[in-house]
């Protein structure tokens, strides 16, 4: 069977820059999830769809042609039906617009197999909400990320302060309480961790330390040598 880790956590966790880390150091193929509730959102848009409008949203799910690439410089660069949507994806009304449709159950299940597809030799680090509890419930390693609200807000303000003109940390902190009030308490595939996920804080941790945590608990699974 080919292998799954699983890094669910709320937003700005840092889940994205570890799973990115991880799936370098690896080898493996990355799944970015949210990515993909995302584009759903932004597929919405495209197609003038009412901002209720479930099953739109999921039949938009289910037909949208996505393709992931990185440009020459190394930069990721996302198309949506042909049309090149890297800049739009991560700015917090996209990341507002996903939280809505993400509590579809239409769409969640519009999406399953799209997600599953991405398991590919020689295993699939997989980054979201529901990786662990729903998407791939035999990973043989499931991480669940977290760090204070106050953090989070503080790293997403780093990251979209040069993206996105419009974002202030007052905002976003009050935005990120809304979407993990959300995403915590949809009745489908709530953010929760697994019941045998292994819970890292990485409020006080850099980058490295995390990614070095999740390295070890691989190798103690032995899903690649120690010391990788
Ligand atoms: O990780 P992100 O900020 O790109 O995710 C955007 C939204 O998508 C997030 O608010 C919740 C939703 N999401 C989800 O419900 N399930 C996932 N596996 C990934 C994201």
């Amino acid at each position: 069977m080919i292998p799954v880790v699983t890094i669910d956590g709320p937003s700005g966790s840092g889940k994205g820059t570890i799973s990115r880390a991880l799936a370098q150091r690896t080898g493996w193929h990355l799944l970015d999830s949210g990515a993909l509730y995302r584009l759903v959102a932004l597929a919405g848009l495209l197609e003038g769809l009412a901002v209720d409008d479930e099953a739109g949203h999921a039949a938009a799910a289910a037909r949208m042609r996505v393709c992931f690439d990185v440009a020459p410089d190394g930069s990721e660069r996302v198309f949506l039906q042909g049309q090149d949507v890297t800049a739009g994806l991560r700015t917090e009304t996209t990341g507002a617009g996903a939280s809505r449709v993400a509590a579809w159950p239409s769409v969640r299940t519009a999406l399953l197999a799209r997600q599953r597809a991405f398991v590919q030799p020689p295993g699939l680090v997989a980054d979201g909400r529901d990786m662990g509890t729903v998407v791939f419930q035999d990973a043989p390693l499931k991480i669940f990320l977290t760090a204070s609200a106050q953090e989070r807000a503080r790293r997403r303000y780093n990251q979209l302060k040069d993206k996105d003109s419009g974002v202030s940390l007052a905002g976003l902190s009050r935005e990120i309480a809304e979407r993990d009030l959300r995403d915590a308490t949809r009745p489908i595939a709530p953010l929760q961790p697994a019941t045998d996920a292994c819970v890292i804080d990485s409020t006080a941790l850099s980058v490295g330390q995390v990614v070095a945590r999740a390295v070890e608990l691989g190798a103690l699974r032995g899903l690649w040598p120690a010391g990788l």
